[in-house]
């Protein structure tokens, strides 16, 4: 059996140990199958073993095929529990790497809330729905007629003077003689008043409407005016109302109005007050005051609105006949009941320049 010398067991398991070494020492899947080339490719060495077999007796082969199957056997497994290892170990990695932390929190998004004027005005809005007023809206770039002329506003009225409002300027740097950023939500009313009689087909030998559906609006907007302090700023809000009927009156004015301050106010505890005041659309006309009966401004008058009874005038160049139809009209100025509701003291700290992030996230 001295051919069979080949196969002693110190060089088949040295063959082992070497296949062990470098199959373990091997993390690429591309290099170790080429390791395994040096045992089992065509000049491998368990190839070279298995080429011994042919020189051998048949008992010698017996025995020798066994040896080497034994051996081959090992080896495969060795290699084998390699690619298994690689395999495992690229697979964690790429787990690792993908992995997603589902208990980290989102990230919040940075919402938004609405500008406190704004909260007003859509509680003014709210208030006068529940007292059956629709909102009616109007441009702010105005024609002089409906700012100034259908409200009976004369000519030469100091109002119309280029100090107190902001009129216009054409390509050429020349004044428009009849555009002008609105000073005031009345123009509202004298749009309202014209398109509302425009679908009531039935006038009189004037071409006045005698009769009606009733009109009850309000009209909340920006409004401009040259003018610049903590109290007052170029830019600022009203909301105009404007109730017409057959039989509106004064009384109904009071009614209105004040149920409203109580409701916005959140509070019985105000007095409500109406003074003898003067606007070119209205007759009688009226300054709305309040006074809280407690609180930092206890006692303390402020004039937070006007109104009075719609001027015939006004109904008249609308197509409304005075004779049949009245009713009231006010404005308020809502930037003021935001400034009491929340008790801020600059107007500024509302717009523009004197904005600040810190002051706004006070009213989310
Ligand atoms: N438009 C007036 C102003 O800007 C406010 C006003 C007063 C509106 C009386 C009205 C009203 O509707 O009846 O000062």
């Amino acid at each position: 059996m001295e051919n069979l010398d080949f196969l002693n067991e110190t060089s088949l398991n040295t063959l082992i140990d070497e296949a062990s070494q470098l199959f373990q020492s091997c993390q690429n899947p591309d290099l170790l199958e080429q390791h395994k080339a040096i045992f089992f490719g065509k000049n491998g060495k368990i190839t070279a073993l298995m080429k011994n077999l042919g020189k051998l007796s048949v008992d010698e082969k017996k025995v020798a095929g066994a040896k080497i199957n034994a051996v081959k056997k090992q080896i495969e497994d060795l290699l084998t529990a390699q690619r298994d290892l690689i395999k495992n170990q690229q697979l964690q990695k790429r787990l690792s790497a993908e992995a997603l932390d589902i208990s980290l929190p989102g990230r919040n998004e940075n919402l938004g809330a609405l500008h406190p004027v704004s909260q007003t005005l859509q509680r003014i809005e709210n208030l006068f729905a529940s007292l059956g007023f629709s909102v009616a809206d109007g441009p702010e770039i105005e024609e002089d007629f409906y700012n100034f002329t259908a409200l009976n506003t004369p000519e030469n009225h100091p109002a119309r003077s280029m100090h107190d409002t902001f009129y216009l300027l054409d390509d050429d740097g020349k004044v428009l003689q009849n555009y002008l950023l609105r000073t005031h939500t009345s123009p509202i009313q004298a749009r309202f008043m014209q398109q509302h009689v425009g679908k009531v087909a039935e006038k009189n030998s004037q071409n006045l409407v005698e009769k009606m559906p009733e009109i009850r609006i309000i009209a909340p907007g920006r409004v401009y005016r040259v003018d610049s302090d903590a109290t007052h700023s170029p830019m600022f809000h009203q909301v105009e109302g404007l109730w017409i009927g057959e039989n509106i009156s004064f009384a109904d004015l009071k009614g209105v109005i004040a149920d409203f301050l109580r409701k916005f106010f959140e509070t019985d505890d105000l007095q409500v007050r109406f003074r003898p005041s003067f606007f070119p659309f209205t007759e009688p006309s009226a300054e709305i005051d309040v006074a809280f009966m407690s609180g930092a401004l206890k006692g303390k008058w402020l004039e937070i609105a006007g109104c009075g009874m719609v001027h015939p005038n006004v109904l008249k160049m609308a197509g409304i006949s005075p004779e049949h139809q009245r009713g009231f009209a006010f404005g308020f100025g809502p930037d003021r009941l935001t400034m009491l509701r929340y008790g801020i003291n600059d107007l500024r700290l509302f717009f523009g320049d004197g904005s600040d992030l810190r002051f706004a996230k006070q009213f989310i």
